[in-house]
C-alpha cells in the first residue's frame, strides 16, 4: 500500500478544469466529473460532490485557476481584482472547514504580486498544485506520526470520512490506519455511518474495503456502547477547524464520541494538517458551524423519513472542547496539551 496509489485521484488538475470524483454517487458509481466553471466548482463543494476539509481546499485552490481562465482578465489590475472576487466566492462556498479559505487566500497572495495577467495565472496554478502536493505529503507524515503514537492500538473507531476521498493524499485519521496497514501491523476499523449524509457508510466503508482493511459499520448511536465494551483501543477523527485553544470542529457527532470515549477511558485523537489550525479564532465558540438543509434529515435514500411538516435542525459539524482531546496528530508530530504548546507549534508551521 502506498499513499500515491489511489486512482482516479479525488481532486486533480486536467489542464483546463478541475476533475473530481463525484462522491455523491458513491458507493454505487465511481465517476469523475469535470468542473470547468466557477459555478460548477462552488456547486460541487456545496453539494458535497467534493468534501473533506483538505480536499475542498485543493479543489478550491484549483478552482481559482478555472475562474481566471473563465474571466480572461485583460490587464494585471483586472487579474488581481478577479483573484480577490474568486477567493471570496469560492472561499465562501462552505464556512466551517478553514482549509478552503486558507487555500484560496494562499493562491491569491502568491499570484497577486506578479506583473502580468499571464504570470498571475501561471503563479496561481503553481501555488494550487503546491497545495495539493503539500497535503499529500502532510497526510503521509500524519500517518507515520500517528502510527508511532498508537503502536499497539489495533482497533480504531472513526467517524465520517477522513481518508483518500477527504484529502489530497491517503487521509488524516484514516492515514494513520493506512500507515499501520502499510507497515504490516494489524488494524481494524469501526466506522460510524455519519447520518444524515452517510459519509461513513458510503465513503469510509467503500474506501477501506477497496484497500482490503477490515471495517465494521455501526449506527452512530451504537458508538457509546461499543466504547463501553472495551473493544476500542483509540478513537481517531479528522478536523475541519482547530481554534487556537485546541477546540476542534468536525463532523457532527464528534463531540458525543469524545464524551463517550472519556467515560470509557479510551484515548481520543484528532488527526489534521496544520492548514486546519485557525489561530485567528481563539476558541470553538467563534467557529461558524454550517447549517444544512432540513431535507437531508427528513429524507433517507430520496424517500421521506418523517411526516410532512415536521421541523429538523441540521448542523453539519460540532465543536469538541479541547479538554476532551488526548492529542492532535499533525504532519509536525503529535501535539499534546497544554494548549500553549499546540498553538506554538501550529504558529511555527503556519508562520502566523
Ligand atoms: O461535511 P464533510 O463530509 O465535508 O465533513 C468532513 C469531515 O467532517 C471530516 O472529518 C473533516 O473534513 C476532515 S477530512 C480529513
Amino acid at each position: 500500500m502506498h499513499e500515491g496509489e489511489f486512482s482516479p485521484p479525488t481532486v486533480a488538475w486536467a489542464g483546463d478544469a478541475v476533475e473530481i470524483i463525484d462522491q455523491t454517487l458513491l458507493p454505487g458509481t465511481l465517476r469523475v466529473v469535470r468542473l470547468d466553471t466557477v459555478d460548477r466548482v462552488v456547486d460541487a463543494i456545496r453539494r458535497l460532490a467534493v468534501r473533506g476539509a483538505p480536499a475542498i481546499g485543493g479543489a478550491g485552490a484549483l478552482g481559482m485557476v478555472v475562474g481566471l481562465d473563465e474571466q480572461r482578465p485583460a490587464s494585471t489590475d483586472e487579474a488581481r481584482a478577479a483573484l480577490a472576487r474568486l477567493a471570496d466566492r469560492i472561499g465562501g462556498a462552505r464556512p466551517t472547514a478553514v482549509n478552503l479559505r486558507w487555500a484560496v487566500d494562499r493562491v491569491r497572495a502568491a499570484a497577486s504580486g506578479e506583473r502580468t495577467a499571464e504570470a498571475i495565472r501561471e503563479q496561481a496554478l503553481a501555488e494550487a498544485l503546491r497545495i495539493v502536493d503539500e497535503d499529500r505529503e502532510a497526510c503521509r507524515r500524519i500517518g507515520e506520526h500517528g502510527r508511532a503514537e498508537l503502536s499497539g492500538a489495533t482497533t480504531i473507531l472513526t467517524h465520517c470520512n477522513t481518508g483518500r476521498l477527504a484529502t489530497l493524499g491517503w487521509g488524516t485519521a484514516l492515514g494513520v490506519v493506512y500507515a499501520k496497514a502499510a507497515a504490516g501491523e494489524p488494524v481494524r476499523v469501526y466506522a460510524c455511518e455519519a447520518r444524515p449524509l452517510l459519509q461513513g457508510a458510503r465513503l469510509t466503508a467503500w474506501e477501506l474495503l477497496q484497500a482490503g482493511i477490515d471495517v465494521t459499520l455501526i449506527a452512530d448511536s451504537a458508538a457509546a456502547s461499543l466504547l463501553h465494551t472495551g473493544r476500542i483501543d483509540a478513537v481517531i477523527l479528522g478536523a475541519d477547524r482547530i481554534a487556537a485553544n485546541g477546540d476542534t470542529a468536525n463532523k457532527v457527532g464528534t463531540f458525543s464520541l469524545a464524551l463517550a470515549a472519556k467515560h470509557a477511558g479510551v484515548r481520543f485523537y484528532t488527526a489534521a494538517p496544520t492548514s486546519t489550525f485557525d489561530l485567528a479564532t481563539p476558541s470553538g465558540d467563534a467557529i461558524e458551524i454550517e447549517l444544512r438543509s432540513a431535507d437531508e434529515v427528513l429524507t433517507f435514500q430520496g424517500q421521506p423519513s418523517a411526516p410532512p411538516g415536521v421541523a429538523a435542525w441540521n448542523p453539519a459539524f460540532d465543536v469538541t472542547p479541547h479538554d476532551l482531546i488526548t492529542g492532535w496528530i499533525t504532519e509536525l508530530g503529535v501535539l499534546h496539551p497544554p494548549f500553549v504548546e499546540v498553538e506554538r507549534a501550529a504558529r511555527a508551521a503556519t508562520r502566523d
